[in-house]
Formats: structure tokens, C-alpha cells, sequence
């Protein structure tokens, strides 16, 4: 499957109960950066990557000032790929990993330090409000557990303040999550999710299904590692004409009405074939293969 689909067909979701975004969207992680510690990327293609997902429907980005390498920032090139923005754009970002020496995030931002890294992509995307903010919290392997709700009270003062339109949390657990929400509202959780990596968050899912809160998989072609089991995923993909991350993308929005997967990549012809994952519908028979 290749295609000039548009993400729309993907369904849409009201992020925050007032912000339309088409279920498939984009995650601009690897435009600075193939891999974690991989050198900076071409900028052209990351600017010429942007254009194209817009021109296909994306209207719902991924991003963090943090997902830089060596003078390319994604939230730069953000600016410069779509500025003016299109009106329906929603631009998420995160904040709360401190990057060290390497470019690697390290440490994790105090709450005071939280109104800086929310002015820092303010200025970096050129807006004067922040449409999702994501606290991301605990260590790169999953949720650690640990109380988050003086940083996200910090968070919930700058949205008191109108620079942020809606909070969400990431790579959290449930009780997270209800701490969080004991603060202010949560519109968006984005934990690690994928074909191959979900069965411990398939309550936090639910729970938000339920409760209208989207929840924003990262990860969701497996971070480029290759698939753990790729014979169930062909096996699929053989049936429909469609490749293995089309795949690994249509199982996601199969998964749940509130799952909104944002694939990243930093090339155009990988762009096009996940975007086009839009249109393909699984069927029973093959969830059932998938789920083994
Ligand atoms: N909250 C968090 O802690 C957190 C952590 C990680 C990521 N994220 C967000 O989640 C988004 C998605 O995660 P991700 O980008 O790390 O992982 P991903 O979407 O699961 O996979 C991206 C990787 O797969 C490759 N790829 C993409 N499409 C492909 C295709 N059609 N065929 C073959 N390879 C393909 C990419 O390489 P190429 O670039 O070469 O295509 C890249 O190496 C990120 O962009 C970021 O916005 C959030």
C-alpha cells in the first residue's frame, strides 16, 4: 500500500474535549536524529518530511525542544517547515528530561525549572500558547513510580497563566495518572505502546477510552528495533497488500477509539507508507493472528 491517503480516514479524536485532530499523526523525534546517539540529520529533510505529513492530513505533531543533535532542533524546524501554522495544527510537545553533556536526557527538571523549558518552546515553535504539554516523567524504561504532582501542579500554574492550552502525562502508571488528575484535568497519557510491547498498559487504555482522554503510544513502530515476532505481522501485511509498520500502525488504531499513534521518521518514502496505514482496516482474523 502507497498512497496520497489522507490521515483523516484514520478517524478523529477531540484532544482536551475541543481540539479535532485526525487519529494518525506524526512524531518529530527522529527528524534531528536516526537513532539516540546517532549523528544530526539532514534539516532539509526533516523540513520536506513536515510539508509532506501536513499535505497528507497530519494534524496532530509530536515533539520536545529536547529532540535536538547538533544544531538541528525539531521544534525549529517545525517553525520553519509550517509557520504560519495551519489553523486545525496541533502542536504537542513535552518538557521535564534535562538533556547532559552527551545530548542524552539525563536528569529531570525541578519544578521551578519547569516555566523555562515551557518558555524554550514557546519561543522555538513561535507561538504565544502551547496547544498539549506533556510532564514526562521517570526513567527511559518505564514509569518509575515516583510522585509527579508538584511538577505538574507547576505545569497546571503556567496553563492557570494561558500558556498552555491542555497537560498530559507520559510514561506514566495509573496511580500517576490519578495523582495527575487530582491536580487538573488530564487530556493526553503517552507511555510506550505497540504490537509488540502493550499488556501492561491495556487497563491505563481502557481507563482512558473511558474517562476521554487520549492516549498517544510512543514507540509505535516498535522505536525502529526489529519486530519481535515479524512471521505474524507478514503474515498480515501479505493478506492486504500492506507492509509490516502498516501493520504494526492499523493494529493501533484498531486497538482503541482514543489511541492516537504518532510514527516518527526522518524520511519521505517512510512518511508516505505509514500515513497510509489510514485506510487499512484489520479484521478479526487478523487481530486474531496478531494476538497469536
Ligand atoms: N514520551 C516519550 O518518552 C517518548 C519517547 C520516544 C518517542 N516519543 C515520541 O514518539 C514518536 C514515535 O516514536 P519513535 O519515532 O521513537 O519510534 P517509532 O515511530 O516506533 O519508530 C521510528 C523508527 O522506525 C523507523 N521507521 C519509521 N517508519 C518506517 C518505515 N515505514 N519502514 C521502516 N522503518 C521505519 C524510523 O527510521 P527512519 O527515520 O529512518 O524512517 C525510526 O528509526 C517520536 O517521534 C516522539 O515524538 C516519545
Amino acid at each position: 500500500m502507497t498512497s496520497s491517503t489522507h490521515t483523516s480516514a484514520s478517524g478523529t479524536f477531540l484532544l482536551g474535549g475541543d481540539l479535532p485532530v485526525a487519529r494518525l499523526g506524526f512524531g518529530a523525534m527522529r527528524l534531528p536524529f536516526g537513532t539516540l546517539t546517532g549523528p544530526a540529520r539532514d534539516p532539509r529533510d526533516g523540513i520536506a518530511v513536515l510539508r509532506r505529513a501536513v499535505e497528507l492530513g497530519v494534524n496532530h505533531i509530536d515533539t520536545a525542544s529536547f529532540y535536538r543533535r547538533g544544531g538541528v532542533v525539531a521544534n525549529e524546524l517545525i517553525r520553519r517547515a509550517l509557520a504560519p501554522y495551519p489553523e486545525d495544527l496541533v502542536i504537542a510537545t513535552k518538557v521535564g528530561p534535562l538533556l547532559g553533556q552527551d545530548g542524552v536526557p539525563a536528569l529531570q527538571a525541578t519544578p521551578g525549572q519547569l516555566r523555562g523549558l515551557v518558555q524554550e518552546n514557546l519561543r522555538e515553535l513561535g507561538v504565544d500558547r502551547l496547544d498539549l504539554v506533556y510532564l514526562r516523567v521517570g526513567a527511559q524504561n518505564g514509569p518509575g513510580g515516583e510522585s509527579l504532582g508538584d511538577r505538574f501542579a507547576a505545569l497546571a500554574a503556567l496553563r492557570d497563566e494561558g500558556l498552555i492550552r491542555h497537560l498530559g502525562v507520559s510514561n506514566i502508571d495509573a496511580a500517576q495518572l490519578a495523582e495527575a488528575r487530582a491536580v487538573a484535568p488530564v487530556a493526553a497519557v503517552q507511555n510506550t505502546f505497540h504490537v509488540h510491547h502493550h499488556a501492561g498498559d491495556a487497563a491505563l487504555l481502557a481507563q482512558c477510552a473511558q474517562d476521554g482522554i487520549a492516549f498517544v503510544p510512543f514507540f509505535p513502530l516498535g522505536g525502529g528495533r526489529d519486530p519481535i515476532d515479524p512471521a505474524r505481522l507478514e503474515k498480515v501485511a501479505g493478506r492486504h497488500q500492506a507492509t509490516v509498520p502498516q501493520v504494526a500502525l492499523a493494529w493501533l488504531l484498531a486497538s482503541s477509539p482514543a489511541m492516537l499513534p504518532i510514527p516518527g521518521t526522518g524520511n519521505l518514502a517512510h512518511l508516505e507508507e505509514n500515513m497510509a496505514a489510514a485506510t487499512l482496516r484489520l479484521t478479526p482474523e487478523d487481530l486474531a493472528t496478531l494476538a497469536g
